[in-house]
């Protein structure tokens, strides 16, 4: 099958961004696919999302928050990703379980073995085929998603990771890195300081090259 591909990467890396530019992409050569995300790829995420993410959470502790990401995963694998990928589609998915080893174990401190299982569980065993990993300074990062907050909404409206303190983002970029390392076949790191457009001709081509080996 071969065509499940996540992006992965800090707060306000381009994860979204470029996955809709690849997504046009695609779709201008004909390419079979669906765009998703986690954890609000479904109704029922969307909802678990606006829990996660309520700013006025900040009681949460990180056990709740690991099984509500694990909540909508299992209900995104099973409704979502599954029949796409049984139906022959490519699906481009923003963020998947590299996220919830990055945040909440490398980030929160949570037990890797733990999260293992009960990502294998959620996950019905689905991983990634490709995993682009948008790697830049944190600070850049945050700048640019408390920008776009600001455009979007209100100044105020970072969520409640958005808030976090820069110690915690910085664990997290250690954590992607570290994941790259440990499984680098599946990883392609991309710059991700550089412009939106001169990213989006980097992955495009990469992607592309991934497609074309599998064919
Ligand atoms: N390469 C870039 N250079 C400058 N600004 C960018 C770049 N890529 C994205 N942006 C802008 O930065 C903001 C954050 O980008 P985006 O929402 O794509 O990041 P993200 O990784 O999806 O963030 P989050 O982790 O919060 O979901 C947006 O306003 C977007 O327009
Ligand atoms: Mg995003």
């Amino acid at each position: 099958m071969n065509k499940f591909i996540t992006f992965e990467g800090v707060e306000g890396s381009g994860k979204s961004t470029q996955l809709k530019r690849l997504g046009e992409y695609l779709i201008g050569k004909n390419i079979p696919l669906i765009l998703t995300q986690e954890p609000s790829g479904t109704p029922i995420g969307r909802k678990i999302g606006d829990i996660l993410f309520d700013r006025s959470h900040q009681t949460m502790c990180p056990e709740t928050e690991l099984l509500l990401f694990f909540a909508a995963r299992a209900q995104h694998v099973r409704e979502v990703i599954l029949p796409a990928l049984n139906e022959g589609k490519y699906v481009l998915c923003d963020r998947f379980s590299d996220a919830t080893f990055a945040y909440q174990a490398a980030g929160r401190g949570l037990d890797f073995d733990f999260i293992k299982t009960v990502n294998d569980y959620c996950a019905k065993q689905v991983k990634p085929d490709l995993t682009l990993l948008f790697d830049l300074p944190v600070e850049t990062g945050l700048q640019r998603a408390g920008r776009r907050d600001a455009q979007l909404k209100d100044p105020s409206a970072a969520d409640r990771f958005e808030k976090e303190k820069i110690d915690f983002h910085n664990r997290v970029r250690q954590g992607y890195l570290k994941i790259c390392s440990s499984d680098p076949g599946r990883f392609q790191v991309i710059d991700a300081a550089r412009s939106v457009d001169e990213i989006a001709v980097d992955v495009g081509r990469r992607v592309m090259a991934f497609i074309n080996q599998q064919a």
